[in-house]
């Protein structure tokens, strides 16, 4: 078993890559299975044994031309209507508008498509506000400014209809007091202590559909009356399904575009909530209006985010929320913002005074740009691309009215599956009600399968199909001449893969009636098959141990078939550049390197950049931090470059985060930066991206300021030293002169010492005895010393 394999890999190994592709159509026996890889053809009678070939050998003569069978693609435009704008009927702007399409399975095809945003396209904008009390001096401002908001609208298309709704909250405890009482006027008093009228709970009212007479628009709002409820996150969910799919109710038309705009000062509920309250069932995504309010608010749950992200998306709906700003409110939409695909957050100044800016923002926030997304499932894949001069990911900036953009959708059928190869996709901007509708057939079957012809040919047994027998059940071999009895009766050189091979059927498996059965192996994931059994599904690359990185199915020949959005050798690489995408700059790679296998590899510049998008370099390490510095000054400390507006519009890609003291990091991810203000004091933050693309930055709270230098104390710390210098220097002194005497006086009374006579001897003075010696005594000790 162990040479055998030892044999086959190396056998692969020989095999160039080329020759895997061609090796990888030689295995596919029917006509169907040949045509659904992309580079075989099928031949019917061809003059070798093999019918489905690489078409690369279409001209080695294996084949006659005529009895090849290599469906192409086919498109024809159907519909294809030159731009206009509204005055002339019907806008168009995108074209062509519906095509047909045929495709084989793995055939790219690329089709150019053009959008142009039309001049005076009809606006709809709903305005949905939260009435509870505290909002009511919004509304009144909202009242007084409804007919500038018109005629600013006005000003970019004659066609502008506005309409108003407003909530508060499902009618029942804990949302709000169900007290008999309360439920009559909830509210008493407003914050600023005036008594206000206020009326029942609702939980969503249509006040006004859209409309173009703008004088009711703002009598409506000044009509609705505030209300009052219990908890804090109120029900705008509610309010924002049903102005979304009540489409009637609220008027909306088709060929428009459509603004939410989301006015609140609180938090909102979502799905789950509504338990609170001992309603279960889910919210079901449908209209219940009647008499212009709302009627199952007890009925349905709280919508979810994603179901709101769904509608809006389906009903080409852009949403605006409109916050106002409490900053934990603030960043709580925020977050929803980036979970709902079409929409925008602004937030509102103390009194609305900025409303209608923030509108005309947002609005042409959303006129600038278009993206262009398509419905097709994972059968089929489409890459959208453009030559814009602004592009962005799946669609292009900073376009202007009348500007004609092209477009290029690479449409690619990955799966034939049986009985559905017929498809309708449509490719469209988002957020507008116009698309061009793809009729795709996939080509998975040949024609000639259709057709069973000479029975005769296949013993009997089964049917000519484009040329190979198709053998009824229990029975096989190249004329169906095999069944199960008769099986053993072998031919073996049929099960050679060629005539000087002298491996049967590869060495792995066995020759039954001039057929390959390939050994089956322990390994229930792991199968050898081939026409000779010269193709498995296991030894294809891995990655991490992981077949084909587990992102695709290994092929005959050793090739990985990613799945979509996968490629490289081992599907080991995403096949686009969305990962390599500086989120702050929207460049590839900040524009200093190649995104190769969804990573960046930076470019050997002069100046060598490296990091995660090749933003970071030796010379340029301050020039991150200083790109990062705006933001984080009027972030952190409200203070630097931006005020902050523009703090809110311009620093989206990441909120710092202010900490007592930064963590000294060794992760090379962690960038320190250590900045200087223009009042000399100092801050620090860090940076990271945490994922694919946030930013994380955690920034010191406080600022660190050295004072003024104080002169005064300059002064005396100068006198002091020149003081404390003198003292330390006489003290020196004082030491020196002090040990030399010492030292000195020890000298003397050492030598003193060593005087023979008594202090108070006279040197002079001699004894008037002598003393006689005996020589005798020393001459006996002399001896006795001789005689010892
Ligand atoms: C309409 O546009 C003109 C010129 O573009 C401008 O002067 C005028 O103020 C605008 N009107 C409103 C209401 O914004
Ligand atoms: C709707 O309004 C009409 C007339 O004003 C009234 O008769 C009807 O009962 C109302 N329906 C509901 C559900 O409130
Ligand atoms: C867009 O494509 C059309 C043809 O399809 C071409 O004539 C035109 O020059 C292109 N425009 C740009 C900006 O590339
Ligand atoms: C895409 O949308 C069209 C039109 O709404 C629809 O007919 C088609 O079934 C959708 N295709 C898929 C794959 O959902
Ligand atoms: C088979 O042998 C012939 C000559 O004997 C040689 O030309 C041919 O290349 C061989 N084929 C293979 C696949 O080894
Ligand atoms: C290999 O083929 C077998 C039988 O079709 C299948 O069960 C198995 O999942 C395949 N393995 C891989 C890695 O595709
Ligand atoms: C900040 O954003 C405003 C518009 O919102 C823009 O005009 C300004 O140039 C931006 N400032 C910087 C430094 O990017």
């Amino acid at each position: 078993m162990l040479a055998r394999e030892t044999l086959f890999f190396s056998l692969l190994i020989i095999f160039s890559l080329g020759e895997n592709r061609i090796s990888n159509c030689r295995s596919k026996d029917t006509c169907d299975v040949c045509i659904q890889e992309p580079d075989c053809v099928w031949c019917v009678r061809p003059r070798s044994e093999i019918h489905c070939i690489h078409k690369s050998q279409v001209e080695d003569n294996l084949c006659d031309k005529k009895d090849i069978v290599n469906p192409t693609g086919q498109i024809k435009i159907l519909q294809d209507k030159p731009f206009s704008s509204t005055e002339n009927g019907e806008a168009v702007q995108i074209r062509p508008q519906k095509i047909k399409l045929k495709l084989r399975k793995g055939e790219e095809y690329s089709l150019q498509f053009q959008y142009a945003q039309a001049e005076n396209y009809p606006v709809d904008l709903y305005y949905i506000m939260d009435l509870s009390a505290s909002m009511e001096d919004h509304r009144d401002k909202l009242a007084k400014l409804g007919d500038k908001l018109a005629r600013t609208m006005m000003n970019i298309t004659n066609n502008f209809r506005l309409g108003f709704g407003s909530f508060v909250d499902k009618v029942d405890l804990p949302f709000v007091s169900t007290v008999p009482q309360k439920l009559k006027t909830p509210c008493k008093l407003n914050k600023n202590g005036k008594s206000v009228i206020c009326v029942s709970p609702y939980s969503f009212k249509n006040h006004i559909s859209l409309t173009g007479d703008y004088r009711k628009f703002t009598e409506q709002v000044l009509q609705a009356r505030v209300s009052g409820n219990l908890d804090s996150p109120e029900g705008g969910f509610d309010a924002l399904m049903q102005a979304i799919v009540c489409k009637n109710s609220i008027g909306w038309r088709t060929q428009a575009r459509h603004l939410i705009v989301f006015s609140t000062d609180a938090e909102f509920h979502i799905a789950g909530d509504g338990k609170l309250a001992g309603i279960v069932e889910p919210n079901d995504a449908r209209c219940y209006m009647e008499n212009n309010t709302y009627t199952h608010d007890l009925a349905f749950d709280y919508p979810s985010v994603s179901q709101i992200n769904h509608v809006a998306k389906d009903n080409n709906i852009n949403i605006v929320f409109a916050i106002v700003n409490k900053k934990r409110v603030v960043d709580v939409y925020k977050k929803l913002s980036e979970s709902i695909e079409n929409s925008n957050i602004g937030v509102l100044d103390e009194r609305s005074e900025n409303v209608i800016k923030l509108v005309l923002d947002n609005y042409n926030k959303i006129v600038d740009s278009v993206t262009i997304s398509s419905n097709s499932s994972s059968d089929i894949e489409v890459k959208i691309t453009s030559t814009c001069s602004h592009p962005k990911i799946n669609g292009c900036t900073n376009i202007h009215i009348g500007e004609i953009v092209n477009f290029t959708a690479i449409i690619k059928p990955l799966q034939c599956t049986k009985g559905s190869n017929k498809h309708v996709i449509t490719v469209k901007p988002e957020a507008l009600d116009e698309s061009i509708v793809i009729d795709l057939e996939v080509l998975c079957d040949c024609d000639c399968s259709s057709q069973a012809l000479d029975p005769q040919k296949c013993s009997n047994s089964g049917a000519l199909r484009c040329g190979v027998c198709d053998c009824d059940p229990g029975f096989f071999g190249k004329t169906c001449e095999c069944n199960k009895k008769t099986s053993d009766s072998a031919d073996v050189s049929l099960c050679k893969a060629s005539k000087n091979d002298t491996r049967i059927c590869s060495g792995l498996g066995f020759c039954r009636c001039g057929q390959c059965q390939c050994y089956q192996r322990s390994n229930p994931d792991e199968k050898i098959f081939g026409k000779y059994c010269d193709c498995d599904n296991y030894s294809c690359k891995r990655v991490n141990g992981r077949l084909c990185s587990q992102r695709g199915s290994c092929e005959c020949g050793g090739i990985c078939k990613c799945q979509a959005g996968w490629t490289g050798d081992a599907c080991e690489c995403p096949d686009s550049d969305n990962s390599c995408v500086k989120p702050d700059n929207n460049l590839v790679c900040n524009g200093h390197g190649n995104c190769n296998c969804g990573k960046c590899e930076c470019f050997d510049e002069e100046v060598r950049y490296s990091g995660k998008y090749c933003d970071e370099c030796p010379t340029c390490e301050g020039q991150r931090c200083e790109e990062l510095r705006p933001c984080v000054e009027c972030q952190i400390y409200k203070s630097g470059v931006f005020n902050e507006e523009e703090c809110q519009s311009n620093c989206t890609f990441f909120q710092s985060e202010a900490v007592d003291k930064l963590e000294n990091s060794h992760d090379e991810q962690v960038k320190t930066c250590t900045l200087v203000d223009e009042n000399d004091c100092t801050f620090a933050f860090q940076y990271e991206y945490v994922n694919e693309k946030n930013l994380k930055v955690t920034a010191e709270k406080e600022k660190i300021c050295r004072g003024p230098p104080n002169i005064l104390a300059w002064i005396l710390g100068v006198i002091g030293s020149v003081l404390l210098a003198g003292v330390i220097l006489l003290l020196t002194w004082k030491v020196c002169t002090t040990v030399h005497d010492r030292q000195e006086y020890a000298k003397f009374e050492n030598e003193r010492q060593k005087m023979q006579w008594h202090r108070n001897d006279n040197p002079l003075y001699r004894q008037a005895t002598s003393t006689f010696k005996n020589p005798v005594y020393r001459t006996y000790k002399l001896s006795k010393t001789r005689s010892e």
